[in-house]
């Protein structure tokens, strides 16, 4: 028997009607929308960017598609969420971010991230992903967050450190990638840590 006890976060429980909108000093967190697609497809036809990613860099617009079905998916089955980032004041498509895996059994969800390179460095993805926390924390009732990080991606393990994740351990040669096994860090952040 686990003896702690469930977090009691205030917020009413997020009900899935509606895909839900935040909003952060810089940023603003959407459902994806047809126009994401050149966006899209030029954040993840990026090597840069796809280099820690477990997929071959996009080579064609429907592959962005194909991503939006998935996004469209996984909100549908209620295992995830996937934030479209946007620039508050230019309106740009930065980015993305979200939840994937949810286990509604365990309260447990795994976090997803990336950032379209030119707006690298600038803290937006620590800000973004606070609020994708606390939306998951306080509107998903969430008790644990997971994230998995290649070992050489410091960008990201860096972005952990900053959000307070713990590393749990090293998952070996744990995912097949680009003809390889890879190695991956598992970090967490628990309730009572983020609620405080
Ligand atoms: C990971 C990612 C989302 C970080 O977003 P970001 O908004 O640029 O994050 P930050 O602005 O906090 O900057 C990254 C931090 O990592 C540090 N960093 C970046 N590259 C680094 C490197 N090669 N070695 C050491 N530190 C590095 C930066 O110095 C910064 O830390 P600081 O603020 O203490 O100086 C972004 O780099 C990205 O999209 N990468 C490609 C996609 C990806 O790998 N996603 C994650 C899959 S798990």
């Amino acid at each position: 028997m686990n003896p702690s006890t469930p977090a009691s976060p205030s917020h009413e429980r997020f009900d899935w009607s509606e895909f839900p909108r935040l909003e952060t000093p810089r940023l603003i967190l959407r459902e994806a929308r047809p126009e994401d697609r050149e966006g899209l497809f030029r954040l993840y036809a990026d090597e840069e960017v796809m280099r820690y990613i477990p997929l071959d860099p996009f080579e064609s617009v429907e592959e962005a598609d194909d991503e939006m079905s998935w996004h469209a998916r996984i909100f549908r089955e209620q295992t995830g969420l996937r934030w479209m980032i946007e620039d508050r004041e230019s309106g740009a498509f930065v980015g993305t971010c979200g939840f994937l895996g949810l286990e509604r059994e365990h309260n447990r969800m795994e976090i997803g991230y990336d950032l379209t390179r030119a707006h690298w460095g600038r803290g937006l993805m620590p800000e973004a992903i606070r609020a994708v926390l606390d939306f998951g924390f306080g509107s998903l009732h969430a008790n644990k967050i997971e994230a998995r990080v290649d070992p050489d991606n410091a960008a990201s393990i860096r972005l952990m450190e900053k959000l307070g994740f713990t590393l749990e351990g090293r998952l070996r040669q744990h995912e097949f990638e680009k003809g390889r096994y890879v190695d991956l860090l598992a970090y967490s952040i628990l309730a009572q840590e983020h609620l405080g």
